[in-house]
C-alpha cells in the first residue's frame, strides 16, 4: 500500500527526531494498536526500545501467553512480561464505580511503567498506541461545562509528574489505517485481525465489584463465545465481541435442582472506527446454541442475554 509505505517512512523519521538516542518503553497490551506502535518504533530506534507487557489480571483466557509468544516468535524486541495481577486486583478490591476502576487501573499502569522505565536504565519516553478516536473521545464537548465521556487510561492525561514524555506515532490514524500499517510492517494477519481489547480489560466487562471468582467465570464464558464465533466463521465480520458478567444472580433449574447463578450478556458489534456501532444480527440458531453451550460449560452462569444496543446511545463496553 503506497500511502502506508509513505506514512511508515515519515513516522520513522519523526520518531527518530523526537527520541534522539534516549530509551523508550512501550506498554504492550496485546492489541493491534500497541503492537503496531511497538514494531514501528523498533524499526525506528532498534533496541533503544523495550516493551513492557503488563498482565493486570484482567486479561482474557490465554491472552498473556499468546501475546508474549507472538512477540518472542516474530520479533527481536526486548520484552518484559510483568505479572502485576496481585497489585491491580487488590487495588480494585471493593471498587464498583466505573470511573474509579478506570482511574485506579490508569494510576497503577503509570506506577508499573515508571518502575520499568527505571529498570531499563532510565527510559525518557513512554510509547503508546493511541489512535485518533481515542484522542477525540477523551476531549470535552464544546459548549457548556466540560464533560468527559470516559477517562481512557491511555490518553493524554498521563500526569506530567510521571516524568516520561509520550511517543504516540498512531495519533492521527483510524483503526483501519493502523491495520493497513500493521500489514505494511509485516505483522501476522491473525494478529492484525484481532478484535480491539480495552486497556482496563475485563474490569469494565464485570460491572460492580470485581472478584477473582467472577473473573474466572467471565473468562470461561468469553472463551466459549469467541470459540462459537470462530466456528461459525463470523470473527472477521465483527468489530468486537465479548461477554459481560452481570452483577446479578438469577434463579434457574438444572436437572432436578434449583440454581442461583450469574447472568451474563453477550455483546457483538459492527463498526468502522469504534465511534459508532451497530449490534451484530446473529441468527436465533447461533444465539440459542451459544447460550446452551455457555450454560452447560460454564459453572456459575445460568442465564444468557444478548445486548441489542447500538452506539449511540450505548457504548461498546459496559462501563
Ligand atoms: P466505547 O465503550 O467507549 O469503546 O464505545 C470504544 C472502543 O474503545 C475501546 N475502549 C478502550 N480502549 N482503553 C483502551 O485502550 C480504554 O480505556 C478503553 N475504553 C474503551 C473499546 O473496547 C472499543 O473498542
Amino acid at each position: 500500500d503506497w500511502t502506508m509505505g509513505a506514512y511508515r517512512e515519515e513516522a520513522i523519521a519523526k520518531i527518530r527526531a523526537q527520541v534522539g538516542d534516549a530509551k523508550v518503553i512501550c506498554g504492550l497490551s496485546g492489541g493491534v494498536d500497541s503492537s503496531v506502535a511497538a514494531v514501528l518504533i523498533h524499526e525506528a530506534i532498534g533496541d533503544q526500545l523495550t516493551c513492557v507487557f503488563v498482565d493486570h489480571g484482567l486479561l482474557r483466557q490465554n491472552e498473556a501467553a499468546e501475546v508474549v509468544a507472538m512477540f518472542r516468535d516474530n520479533y527481536n524486541i526486548p520484552l518484559i512480561h510483568a505479572d502485576e495481577s496481585d497489585l491491580f486486583l487488590s487495588a480494585l478490591d471493593g471498587v464498583s464505580d466505573p470511573e474509579v476502576k478506570r482511574k485506579t487501573i490508569g494510576k497503577l499502569f503509570i506506577d508499573v511503567f515508571q518502575k520499568h522505565a527505571a529498570e531499563v536504565g532510565g527510559a525518557e519516553f513512554l510509547a503508546q498506541g493511541t489512535l485518533y478516536p481515542d484522542v477525540i473521545e477523551s476531549v470535552s464537548f464544546s459548549g457548556g461545562p466540560s464533560v468527559t465521556i470516559k477517562s481512557h487510561h491511555n490518553v493524554g492525561g498521563l500526569p506530567a509528574k510521571m516524568g516520561l514524555k509520550l511517543v504516540e506515532p498512531l495519533r492521527e490514524l483510524f483503526k483501519d489505517e493502523v491495520r493497513a500499517l500493521g500489514h505494511e510492517l509485516g505483522l501476522p494477519a491473525s494478529f492484525i485481525g484481532r478484535h480491539p481489547f480495552p486497556g482496563p480489560g475485563l474490569a469494565i466487562r464485570c460491572p460492580g465489584e470485581i472478584t477473582r471468582e467472577k473473573l474466572a467465570i467471565l473468562r470461561k464464558a468469553d472463551a466459549v463465545y469467541i470459540d462459537q464465533i470462530r466456528r461459525h466463521g463470523l470473527y472477521d465480520e465483527i468489530w468486537q465481541a465479548f461477554v459481560a458478567l452481570l452483577p446479578v444472580r438469577t434463579v434457574g433449574v438444572m436437572g432436578d435442582g434449583r440454581t442461583y447463578d450469574y447472568a451474563c450478556a453477550l455483546r457483538a458489534v459492527t463498526s468502522v472506527d469504534g465511534m459508532t456501532a451497530d449490534y451484530y444480527p446473529f441468527t436465533h440458531d447461533f444465539l440459542s446454541e451459544t447460550a446452551t453451550r455457555i450454560i452447560n460449560e460454564v459453572k456459575g452462569i445460568n442465564r444468557v442475554t444478548y445486548d441489542i444496543t447500538s452506539k449511540p446511545p450505548g457504548t461498546i463496553e459496559w462501563e
